[in-house]
């Protein structure tokens, strides 16, 4: 059996060129390798700060945003009908749990920060990473932040201005978004912990929010008056499965509304290098995570069919809405629109934390400039900055947004710069539909290679050491909807799909270009060189 850092020489058997050691892994002892402050320097993953806990909340955050509390619509107009609507969402709960599950192995068996990039660089090369990293970096990453973004200044414009208010100004919507982008990029710029316990709050926030509409359906639903006193309330009248589309199209574009809402699963797989106990941990917050939000959303979605009409449903954007509005009134209204905000504040949170080590990682490489992959202060710096922090606050307080080695600003600041200019950018110009359907094919074809990536190597590799196992049909199962998905995809949106793949095949000439700058890089520290300040490229 090969232990898990066994290809750390040969992940990428690129290094031969450098004549400084080596190409060196993401997260492994640089020091040997590069001189300090190279492309190396001060690293996140010697800080192992994540527990269990973190990660549940990082991924539980992460998944429960918008989706739920507004795609129901976009799922059952599309099927025709509550039942079938259903339906969807425990095969879409169930597709992101068997996703996520392969992913849990790939992270135990390499447990290093940045997720598909090593997985795929391992199994496919380099290239395979790079071109990931690329599309995450530049459209999957800042492109769902931004839609998360939108839909959070919407519900909150929303909940000030009134639900029944008539057409509110994009521009005010937008504006929002861009002060909760900027917001949630400078707590994660702050510290790790800061942003992990804004995270563990929400978490809670969500499950209670979640739980509360549950509730109220099942009470609605078995009293037959809404809080308003309202009388005979639809749910008696529905057909559950009355009005049942049999269109394949429609099942998978209804599909993809609902795995929008189970997106996410990969999260925790981008800062497996930062946990204090990966092989244990990583499985344990994935088989923890998957069936809690399967279970919230599906109950979530009966009680939402209990008290609202198949057509009230299908008719509207914002479902949590018209179901607060119907059971409690204008506050009940009030009250979910805020919830959903600050829902999706959290998403977003989680979102730019994956997203800064994603980038990170990137940085790390080579892949962007190096300034990306840089933590915020340099060890002088966190030194002083340690101990300022030791001196403005509590022992207590300091616990809560940072560890007692670091200080502020122990964070990839440059990357969440990056990632937030990056995001606010999409905000600023996105087309939303367009982005969420590229967002979903671009997303599927890495999910589906990173697992097929799995199979590969369990048959290429089979003694390589494996944590955690999932059973071979899990990314069996997922292969072979994700493919489904896909082709569906390129049958109803071919524009849509050559983008994606006019896109990663751009990425192309860009991987020859940074890795030839990355291994001069290396070859002139290997030759005691300097960098010169302003090849910040290198
Ligand atoms: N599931 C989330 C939602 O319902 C969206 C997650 C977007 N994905 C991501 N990697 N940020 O809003």
């Amino acid at each position: 059996v090969s232990s898990a850092f066994d290809f750390a020489g040969n992940l990428f058997p690129l290094s031969s060129t450098t004549g400084a050691g080596g190409y060196a892994p993401i997260g492994a002892p640089t020091s040997a390798a590069r001189p300090a402050g190279g492309l190396g320097g001060e690293s996140l993953e010697k800080h192992k700060t994540l527990t269990y806990l973190n990660g549940l909340s990082l991924i539980v955050g992460l998944i429960i945003g918008s989706g739920i509390f507004s795609s129901p619509s976009q799922v059952s107009s599309k099927v025709g009908s509550a039942g079938a609507a259903l339906v969807v969402w425990v095969v879409a709960g169930i597709l992101a749990w068997t996703g996520a599950a392969s992913y849990a192995e790939l992270g135990g068996c390499i447990p290093l920060n940045g997720g598909s990039q090593v997985y795929l660089a391992k199994t496919f090369g380099e290239i395979a990473g790079f071109l990931f990293t690329w599309v995450a970096v530049l459209v999957l990453k800042p492109g769902s932040a931004a839609i998360i973004s939108i839909i959070m200044g919407e519900y909150f414009v929303r909940a000030i201005i009134g639900a029944e208010a008539e057409t509110i100004n994009p521009w005010i919507n937008k504006s929002v978004a861009l002060a909760g982008i900027a917001v949630v990029t400078f707590l994660n710029c702050i510290s790790t912990r800061l942003g992990t316990r804004v995270n563990d709050v929400l978490m809670f926030l969500k499950f209670v929010a979640l739980l509360g509409v549950t509730v109220t359906g099942i009470v609605v639903a078995i009293t037959g008056y809404t809080f308003k006193g309202e009388k005979d309330v639809a749910w008696k009248a529905h057909d559950w499965f009355d009005g049942t589309s049999f269109d394949l199209s429609n099942w998978a574009v209804a599909l993809y509304g609902g795995l929008w809402a189970f997106d996410g699963w990969d999260n925790t797989n981008y800062v497996v290098g930062e946990f204090r106990n990966p092989s244990r941990d990583l499985p344990r917050v994935i088989h923890t995570a998957m069936p809690l939000v399967i279970l919230s959303y599906v109950l979530a979605n009966v009680a939402y069919f209990l008290v609202l009409p198949v057509g009230e449903v299908n008719g509207s954007n914002t479902v949590a809405v018209a179901f607060g509005s119907k059971v409690f009134g204008p506050i009940g209204a009030l009250v979910l629109a805020l919830v959903v905000s600050a829902s999706c504040f959290g998403a977003l949170n989680s979102s730019t934390f994956t997203a800064g080590r994603l980038v990170y990682v990137a940085g790390k490489e080579g892949y962007v400039p190096a300034v990306f992959g840089r933590i915020g202060v340099g060890n002088e710096e966190r030194e002083l900055s340690t101990q300022h922090t030791r001196s403005c606050f509590s022992k207590r307080l300091r616990g809560c947004f940072g560890d007692d080695d670091m200080g502020l600003f122990y964070t990839p600041i440059y990357a969440l710069i990056l990632n937030g200019t990056i995001t606010a950018g999409y905000c600023i110009v996105g087309e939303f539909a367009t982005l969420v359907t590229f967002y979903g094919v671009a997303g599927y074809t890495f999910y589906f290679v990173t697992v097929l990536g799995l199979i590969i190597l369990r048959v290429k590799e089979p003694h390589l050491e494996r944590p955690y196992k999932t059973w071979i049909t899990t990314p069996i199962i997922f292969c072979c909807v994700s493919l489904f998905l896909l082709s569906r995809a390129v049958f109803a949106q071919p524009l849509q799909t050559l983008a994606v793949v006019a896109f990663v095949i751009a990425g192309i000439p860009v991987y020859f270009w940074r890795i030839r700058g990355r291994d001069q890089a290396r070859k002139r520290e290997g030759d005691g060189g300097e960098r010169p300040w302003w090849r910040f490229w290198t």
